[in-house]
């Protein structure tokens, strides 16, 4: 029985995923190698939490519950304890590859190992293990505590026991689980990347300006925000490395990333966290 769930890595994904687990009664454990992003992490999730305090889809009683169920640690070995694991590190491939070999060496051997990347193999990660049956992608959706959609991915190795029980926790969230292939970008970044490369194009030709663009995006196709302003959003170093790795994986054109991403991200306009974008915050 899942009972203690680990989540290693405390940036903007880990710590939404901390709180959906501690929300839903899951004592969490959140390791981050750096004590800043842990009390960054728990401050958000305060903030978090008490929006929805006050919109009144959660008392106040099960909001200090959630907080109750979180602890924090900067070695990963408080995981030894842990009956089900969550990476959310940076988005590379040699840091987590060498992630899941200490977690494969640290956790029950019973337990499952799942990686939120956005676009990594899960069949490379599960090779870094003596477990890859139990090893999957569940690729969770920012922000986390509201968005509802989970992307299952199945590695080559990955056991359908293993798929069947993510994806009975992701109900447990409350969360919508769908099942994905391992190949480049699995569903998601596959479709989502290539229409915000088409939009920095756009922007590149002198098409539409930000604003023209992601307002037809959002009247014309009633998307929730335009895809610069998600673009932005996702940061703009992220979608420059999803897109890589759909065109190295791939090895198709049409995934080759906007000269205009490759210089805004060289220039360190990274979008919402670097304070400028294609919009400035
Ligand atoms: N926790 C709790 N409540 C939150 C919150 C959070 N983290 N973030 C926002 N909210 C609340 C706000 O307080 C607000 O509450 P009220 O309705 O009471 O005002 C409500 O949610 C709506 O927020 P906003 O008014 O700020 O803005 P919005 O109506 O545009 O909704 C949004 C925000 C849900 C993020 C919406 O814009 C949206 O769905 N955007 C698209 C998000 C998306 O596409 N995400 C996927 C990105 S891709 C990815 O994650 C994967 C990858 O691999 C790259």
């Amino acid at each position: 029985m899942i009972k203690t769930v680990g989540v290693v890595g405390a940036g903007t994904m880990g710590n939404g995923i901390a709180q959906v687990f501690a929300q839903s009664g899951f004592d969490v454990c959140l390791v981050d190698v750096a004590p800043v992003m842990l009390d960054r992490a728990r401050a958000t999730m305060e903030k978090s939490l008490a929006k929805f305090v006050e919109k009144g889809t959660l008392s106040a009683a099960d909001r200090d519950a959630a907080l109750g169920r979180l602890s924090t640690a900067t070695a990963i070995d408080r995981l030894a304890t842990a009956d089900y694991v969550v990476e959310a590190i940076v988005e590379n491939i040699d840091a987590k590859r060498s992630l899941f070999a200490s977690l494969d060496a640290i956790t029950r051997p019973d337990v499952i190992l799942s990686s939120n990347t956005s676009s990594i193999s899960i069949t490379t990660l599960g090779a870094a293990t003596r477990r890859p049956d139990k090893v999957l992608g569940m690729h969770f959706m920012n922000p986390v505590p509201l968005m509802t959609l989970v992307e299952m991915i199945r590695g080559q190795q990955t056991s359908p026991d293993s798929m069947r029980i993510a994806s009975e926790l992701c109900v447990t969230l409350g969360k919508t689980p769908v099942e994905a292939a391992d190949y480049p970008g699995f569903i998601a970044n596959r479709i989502l990347m290539p229409m915000i490369n088409e939009a920095i194009f756009a922007v590149m030709e002198g098409v539409g300006t930000p604003d023209a663009i992601d307002t037809v995006m959002k009247l014309g196709m009633n998307h929730p925000m335009g895809p610069l302003t998600l673009a932005d959003f996702i940061g703009l170093d992220v979608c420059l490395a999803i897109l890589n790795v759909l065109h190295d994986g791939l090895g198709d054109p049409k995934y080759r990333p906007c000269p205009l991403l490759r210089r805004m991200v060289a220039a360190g306009q990274l979008g919402r966290k670097s304070g400028q974008g294609f919009y400035s915050y």
